[in-house]
C-alpha cells in the first residue's frame, strides 16, 4: 500500500499571496501534479491540515478545485488554520469529516488503518486532543491490536527544537504518549505544521512531519529562532507499506528538475 502525505497547503482566496510573498493555491497545484506524475499511484492521500490559511468558505472552495485532479481516496484532517464549520460545508460529499465536535475517524479498507485525529483549538496555533479524544483514541487502538496502524495529527507531539514552532506545539503530547505506548501496532504517528521533513522516536515508535507542499518553515534550530519561512522546495512523502517491510517513507521535492537519467548505458556504468 503507497499512502501520500501531503500537508500544510495555506490556500488563499484566489489572488491573494501568504504572507505577502506565497502563491500557495500555485504551490499546490504543482504539487497535485508531482504527486501524480510518481509512476506508482498513491492508493490514498492523506492532508495532514492547515489545508486554508484562515479557515473561509472560499478558500475551502478553491482548495477543492486544485485537489480535483487527485482521483484516489482522499481524506482531509484540521490544522490550527482551519475552521471546522466551512470545511464541513465545502467537502460535504466527504463523509468521514462528521457533523460536529472534533473532526475524528478512522480508516478500515486499506491493509494500512489511518487513525486520524483533531488537533484544532479554535482561536490559536498550538494544539491539543483532549482527554475525551484520548479516550477514543485508546478505544478505537484496542479494537485491533494486530493491525498496522498509522495515527495522524496535524500538531507533532515532540518538540522540534525550532523554538517559535515548539512554543504553538501540542499541549497533551505526554497524553497522546501514554495511549500509543500501550499499542504496539502503531507503526507511526504522522503530523504536518513544521512545514519541513523531521523524524525521532515517540512513545515506543516513530513520529514524523512532512514538508509543505507551499513555504518552509526556516532551518534554525535554536529556542530564539525568529518566526520566519523560507522557500526552499517544497515536498509532500510516500509512505510505502509492506507487511514484511513494514512502514517506509521517502520525501519528495516538489518542482521542474532534470532527469531522471540513467545510470547505465549497454549495461555498463556510465563514466
Ligand atoms: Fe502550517
Amino acid at each position: 500500500m503507497l499512502l501520500a502525505q501531503i500537508t500544510d497547503l495555506h490556500i488563499k482566496p484566489r489572488g491573494r499571496l501568504a504572507y505577502r510573498t506565497v502563491d500557495t493555491a500555485q504551490c499546490l497545484e504543482k504539487a497535485v501534479e508531482a504527486l501524480l506524475a510518481v509512476p506508482q499511484a498513491p492508493d490514498a492521500v492523506l492532508v495532514t491540515g492547515d489545508l486554508v490559511d484562515a479557515g473561509r468558505p472560499e478558500e475551502y472552495g478553491l482548495l477543492k478545485e486544485i485537489l480535483s485532479p487527485i482521483r484516489l481516496p482522499l481524506f482531509l484532517m484540521p490544522g490550527n488554520h482551519d475552521a471546522r464549520g466551512p470545511l464541513r460545508a465545502v467537502f460535504a460529499d466527504h463523509r468521514y469529516l462528521g457533523s460536529d465536535g472534533p473532526i475524528q475517524y478512522t480508516v478500515e479498507e486499506f491493509p494500512l488503518r489511518l487513525i486520524a485525529l483533531d488537533s484544532l483549538v479554535d482561536g490559536q496555533g498550538g494544539g491539543q486532543l483532549g482527554a475525551a479524544q484520548l479516550d477514543w483514541l485508546d478505544r478505537r487502538l484496542a479494537e485491533q491490536p494486530e493491525r498496522p496502524t498509522v495515527v495522524a495529527a496535524h500538531h507533532p507531539p515532540f518538540a522540534t527544537g525550532i523554538g517559535h514552532m515548539d512554543k504553538i506545539g501540542l499541549e497533551d503530547a505526554a497524553g497522546l504518549a501514554e495511549v500509543i505506548r500501550k499499542h504496539g501496532q502503531v507503526e507511526r504517528v504522522l503530523s504536518g505544521h513544521l512545514h519541513r521533513s523531521i523524524q525521532t522516536r515517540f512513545a515506543g515508535t516513530l513520529a514524523s512531519t512532512a514538508p509543505s507542499t507551499a513555504h518552509a518553515v526556516a532551518l534554525n534550530i535554536s529556542p530564539d529562532a525568529p518566526s520566519a519561512f523560507s522557500l526552499e522546495p517544497s515536498g509532500f512523502q510516500l509512505h510505502w507499506y509492506e507487511p514484511t517491510a513494514g512502514l517506509i517513507s521517502h520525501t519528495a521535492a516538489i518542482g521542474d528538475f532534470p532527469g531522471p537519467f540513467p545510470f547505465f548505458e549497454n549495461g555498463v556504468l556510465i563514466d
